[in-house]
Parts: C-alpha cells; structure tokens; sequence
C-alpha cells in the first residue's frame, strides 16, 4: 500500500438527487468503495466512509420546473430514495447527508469567503447570454439550439446530446432561452475563477511525477489535461439555486455546483464528527480516497486539489481510483431514456437476492475500459458460479454434516495429502485477495476468493464423501472436517463482497465475525441513524453465534486449519443462493424492449414534430381566391392497378363530382364512405389515370407522418364556405 497511514478516510462520489441511483453508479463507484471499506475495517483500519447527496446545479432545478414544483421538493425526494436504497445494498456509510443542509452552506461558503479574502481568485466580467423575458441570465443547459456539428436543433449550450459534442452556447446556430424560448441576448455578468493555470507546475509534479501508481485511465486523462494547458474555471454562478456567494454585490449568484460539491465531503465529515473532523482531513496520518466514475476524473484530481492547495491544510488523495462506464445491455446507460436497471426497483424486484447484483457488478466491473451488463450474464453468473459453486459446497458439507455427525464439526483424524494439498492453496488466495483490494482491482480480487469456493467444491467432488460414508466413518469424518474449515474461510473472505450471504453462511455455521467497526478512533460517530461509541455499533454488524463460545472469526483467521474446533454445533442447513429462473431475467428484458420501443416511438414523434416553416406571406386577395367548402363522401373506391390512389364521388352542396386523391395509403374506400372533409373545390381540374379530377381533398400531416383528412368537428350543410 506504500505509505504507511493511521487511518482511511474513503469518499465516494454525492450523486445528484435528481433521479434514483442506477447500476451503472453502483458498479463505477459504490459497490468498489463498499468492498475497499469492508475490507481495511475487517484489518483492524480505522476508517472512515463518507457520502451523501450533491442537490445543487442546474439540472435540478430543470427537473424541478419540468414537474411543477421546487428544486427543494426535487432532492428531497431523490435523497431519501437514494439514502434508503444504498442501505438496502449493504453500502453503509458513516454518514449520507446533504449539501442543502446549513453545515454545509456554511463550511462551502466559509470556504470561499478565505480564498476570497486571501485574492486567491481572480474576478471577471464576461458576456452571457441573458433571458429579457424571465429576466435571467442563462446556464449553458438553459440554452437551446441547433448542434453546429450535427445538425440537431435541440442541442443544450453545453452539450449536443445526440452527437454527445461537447458545446459552448456561442457555438450553438440560432440559440433560444429554453425558458421562455425568446432569443437571448448577450450581457455583461462578473464572476470569480479559480486560475489553475498557477497550480498547474504544482499539479504536474504532483501527479505526474509522484502518482506513477494511479490507474492508467486515470493517470493519462489528468496527462491529457496538463498536456493542453490549464485555464481559470469560474466557481461561480447566476442562478438561485445553490449556496450564495458570500461577497457584498453578489445577490443572484451562487457557488457553481462543482466548487461546492466536493466541499460536500468535508462537510459531511464535520456533520459526523463536529469535533474531530480535521484529524481525518488535516493529518498527513490521513489516506484520502476518492471513489468516482471517469466523468468526474477532472473535479478530482485537478480542480478539488487546486481548491484544497490554495486554502491550505488539507491533504490531498493519495489514490482517486475511476471506472470507466457501465452499459446496459449494449446501450449507454441513460437516465433522461430511462435506458437503467434502478437500484430501488431492483431491490423491490428481487428481495433477498442483493448480493447477486453486488456481485455481478464486481465481478463486471468496468476498472479498466468499458462493460457491458445483460439480465443473461446476472442470470448465468448467479446460477452457474453463485448458485452452482459457492452456494453448492457450503450445502453440501453442512448437510453431509448435519446427516452424519448431527450438525457436530466432526474429528480431522483421517488426513490424507489431499486434504493439505488443499488447504494449503488458500494462504496464497488470500493473499492475492488482498493485494488485490489494496491495489483497488477488485474483480481479480473477488475472482481469487471465488478461487477458494471452486477448491472446496471440487474437493469434495473428488473425494466423495457420501460415498465414503458407507465404509469409512473417520475418513468422511476428516473430509467434512476439511471442508467445514473452507466454508469458514469463505464466511471471512466474502464479507466484503458478499455481506448478506457471508453473514448467512456465519448463522448456517454458527461462528460470529470481527467486522473492525470497533477500530474506530473517534470518540463519537454515527451508524446509520444511531449514535454509537467506540465498540458499540459492531454488535449490529457481526454474526450471531447462538453460544458464547462459538468462534467470532477475524480476516487471520482466513487460511488457518483449525478455525472451527471440534465438535462446535453448526446452525440449520440454508440455501445461500436460488437459481434464477429464464421468466424473471426475460420480464427484465422485456421492459427495457418496451422503454427502447417507446424511446425509438418518442424521437420519432420528436422528428416529426417539427412543424415545417412558414411558407411565404400571401395576401387576402391570394387565399379569397381559393373556395374552401365542406363536403360528404358518397362513394369510394381503389384506382386499379395504384397503391395511393382512391376515387371519390362527393356531394359539394353544389354538384356531385369525382375527385381522385392519393390517400389510399391511410385509408380504405370503407372508411371514407360517408364521412364529411374539406375540399378545396376551385382547383383547375385535371387527369389522373384517366379520370377528371375536380378538386382536392385538403388533408393534415401528422408527427407519425400520416396524413388524415379535416373533418368539420360537428355535422355541417355540404357546400358550407371555409374562410
Ligand atoms: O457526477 C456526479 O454525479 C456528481 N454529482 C458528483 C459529485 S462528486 C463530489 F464532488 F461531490
Ligand atoms: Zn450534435
């Protein structure tokens, strides 16, 4: 781990609460982190694990008027969706708050009132677009127009969503305030920067020469950055949703969501721990870990670094370990095309079975390039790894158990080589387990310990024995024995990964588990919703073996031959995993099929909408020259040997005449017989097919780019004048 720390503050990235928390999150940030806390607390770490909600920027408060309501009800909505659902996970930070509280507009605006005071800012005044009508300046998103790269004309000022370009809004053809859709104006509007262009000697030195170790991903975009300049990033805002400036003049104006945001994480730590907080962000004992997507590589290992650099104090990340993107089922994952597996629905779908998808999102995990999550994959991965070996061993051996030796670990007085052949693969599993969650490559690690399930399942596969039972009790005896003693070892290795079937598997084997909360230093902290002093949360955390002497098993115990004594009484035989069957991962595909048919439906219809432009003026004189009337339709039928074509005999109120008109596509002669429309009954007659047309049947294109025919909205005399 190179240098040698006193404790591990972990941050994960706040998601904005502006719509529930997906996979494509879960598998990035969450489940990573998770797995990185469970393990140093299990090797005695002192470690503190912090999240919480980023409510702040401009999408929600788009949200927000999209639903009618306020930015307010928005995140309060989403923060406790998203705060229940992360616990339904397993994922338990020591704190999941808010940047909307008062601590934190406290401690971000104290924040920047010192770089302020300090001149570590510089101040700006630049040309916005402005909304005359609403009377506001513009964000970039508030801004519509035509992508200059692509042609889309609902491209945002900061990004064309359909060629994924990233914009500025003077990029954009024709912009228009999506507000009030007037064309804005330019005006002049002050702001601070920050001018990472004076750190970047620093950062260069600071990362490119002394984070060699960071991952490649990582590592090479801040690389990239460097490379190409840094620039002055303003960190403030005309909006009035946010943290207000703190400087006189500055009414109307708020902290830009990314300078706020990650304060959010010193915030949140003093929440907790109002007294002690500064030891986990002020101490070089300190190791800063920052778990985020690769999206917000920049904010982390640049921008939030600058900020910390210039107020001072604070040390910085010792690793920032991004993922890449998940996708879904060989799409982009999109929260606005609903194109997600949400984790609330998940948790309401398949009650019981959370660890599955912690596992199949660690064991897919994005870390070094792109992934792709399909409901086939989770299905296989659950019945033919969760299911079919580790779920599969422990059975077996507890039931043989159970069966011969009544539920007693019975006497290892038979050993054959085997059996040490065996045992003696998983000190060097473990240690690759470790290595690995240290090196934050967390699917080789959860490989390595699936490696010690497939070990326990094949020997007892080979050694038979039920079979063995029938001639040789002492050795079945010593068989079971072995295999009890990895079924431990399983207990311990996946409690991080695991940590609602390892704590399943402790009751089937009665055994409790040393899950490090109490090395905690702090004096005071809280878990979940209760306060709790040192040692006195753990209790909620461990196993609950049914005697005082039953083993509470620790990370060294992993490895040992002899973690369950003899004759220690097992708990009941229970599954630890259930087969998926093809019906419930086909209900999941069926639904996204329906949301892509909808979404595909909806960009049609989009398309479509797009009403074609004003033709040329015309005078009154122009449109009285044309005789609009009403009309019924007496007798319809095909033009043979056309597909577009149908004959028309209708009653004008003046004459009955023949129309040909190429509707035939929409509708059949059945349907036109009888029905009322508009003719446009002074056009020059002409040929078609051979058939004097006298007239047009005035008809209306719609979005699905149907033509459907004007039908007066009550029943009107024939040859009533239209006009
Ligand atoms: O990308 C996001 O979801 C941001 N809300 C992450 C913020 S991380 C931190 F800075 F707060
Ligand atoms: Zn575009």
């Amino acid at each position: 781990m190179g240098k040698e720390y006193k404790r591990t503050l972990v941050t994960c990235a706040l998601p904005y609460a502006n719509g529930p928390v997906h996979i494509g999150h879960l598998a990035g940030v969450y489940v990573p982190a998770d797995i990185y806390v469970r393990y140093l607390r299990m090797r005695g770490n002192d470690v503190l694990f912090i999240c919480g909600s980023d409510e702040h920027g401009v999408p929600i408060t788009i949200s927000a008027k999209k639903s009618g309501c306020t930015p307010q009800d928005i995140v309060d909505k989403y923060h406790k969706i998203i705060k229940e659902s992360f616990a339904g996970l397993g994922i338990n930070f020591d704190i999941y708050s808010r940047t909307s509280s008062e601590i934190h507009a406290e401690t971000s605006s104290g924040f920047f009132r010192k770089l302020y005071d300090e001149g570590k800012f510089i101040e700006k005044e630049s040309e916005q677009y402005y909304d005359e009508e609403a009377r506001t300046f513009l964000a970039d998103r508030y801004i519509v127009g035509t992508c200059p790269k692509c042609g889309n004309e609902g491209a945002y000022g900061d990004q064309c969503e359909k060629c994924g370009s990233t914009l500025s809004p003077d990029e954009l053809i024709n912009p228009k305030s999506a507000l009030s859709g007037s064309q804005p104006v330019k005006k002049k509007t002050r702001h601070w920067y920050l001018p990472l262009d004076r750190y970047e000697p620093w950062l260069k030195e600071w990362i490119l020469e002394n984070h060699k170790e960071w991952r490649t991903n990582v590592y090479g975009q801040c690389k990239s950055w460097l490379d190409g300049g840094l620039q002055p990033r303003a960190v403030s805002r005309d909006l009035d949703w946010g943290v207000p400036v703190p400087v006189e003049g500055a009414e109307g104006k708020v902290l830009y969501v990314w300078f706020d945001a990650p304060i959010g994480y010193i915030s949140n730590t003093k929440e907790l721990l109002p007294s002690s907080w500064e030891k986990w962000w002020k101490s070089e004992d300190t190791r800063l870990v920052h778990f985020i997507g690769k999206d917000n590589i920049v904010f982390h290992c640049i921008v939030f670094p600058s900020m910390l650099k210039a107020y001072g104090g604070y040390i910085l990340p010792d690793n920032v370990p991004a993922n890449e993107f998940l996708n879904l089922e060989g799409r982009k994952i999109s929260t606005s095309r609903n194109w997600a597996v949400w984790l609330n629905e998940y948790l309401k779908d398949f009650p019981g079975q959370e660890d599955v998808l912690r596992y199949v999102l660690c064991a897919n995990a994005p870390e070094t390039k792109d992934n792709d999550f399909t409901w086939k994959d989770f299905q296989s991965r659950n019945n033919s790894e969760l299911v079919a070996i580790l779920g599969n061993f422990v059975n077996r051996a507890v039931v043989l158990t159970h069966k011969y030796f009544d539920g007693r670990v019975p006497a290892n007085t038979r050993p054959e080589p085997v059996d040490s052949e065996i045992l003696g693969q998983i000190p060097a599993l473990k240690k690759s387990v470790e290595e690995n969650i240290e090196n934050y490559k967390f699917r080789e690690a959860l490989k390595e310990a699936m490696n010690i399930a497939r070990l326990g399942n094949k020997y007892l596969t080979d050694t038979e024995p039920w079979k063995v039972a029938k001639t040789d009790m002492d050795r079945t005896a010593s068989i079971l024995n072995v295999s009890l003693q990895i079924c431990a070892d399983l207990a311990v290795v996946f409690e991080p990964f695991l940590p609602f079937s390892a704590e399943r598997l402790r009751k089937i084997l009665n055994v409790g588990i040393d899950a490090g909360l109490d090395h905690r230093s702090g004096e005071e902290g809280t878990c979940g919703e209760n306060i709790f002093g040192p040692g006195e949360c753990a209790a909620l955390h461990t196993g609950h073996p049914d005697t005082a002497s039953s083993p509470i098993l620790t990370w060294e115990d992993l490895g040992r031959e002899d973690i369950l004594p003899q004759g220690h009484r097992l708990g009941e035989a229970v599954l630890l995993f259930s087969k998926i069957e093809d019906s419930t991962v086909e209900a999941q595909v069926n639904r996204l099929e329906e949301t892509r048919l909808a979404n595909e439906a909806a960009a049609k219809a989009e398309e479509a909408m797009k009403a074609a432009p004003q033709k040329p003026e015309c005078t009154f004189d122009d449109f009285s020259k044309m005789d609009i009337r009403t009309a019924t339709v007496l007798e319809a039928e095909r033009v043979p040997k056309t597909d577009k074509l149908l004959k028309l005999t209708i009653d004008t109120g003046i004459d009955r005449r023949t129309i040909v008109s190429g509707i035939a596509g929409y509708y059949t002669p059945e349907q036109m017989l009888g029905r009322q429309i508009c003719i446009l009954a002074n056009l020059q007659p002409r040929k078609i097919r051979g058939i004097e047309s006298k007239g047009m049947i005035l008809m209306a294109k719609q979005p699905d780019g149907k033509m459907r025919f004007i039908t007066p909205a009550e029943v009107l005399a024939n040859g009533s004048e239209v006009g």
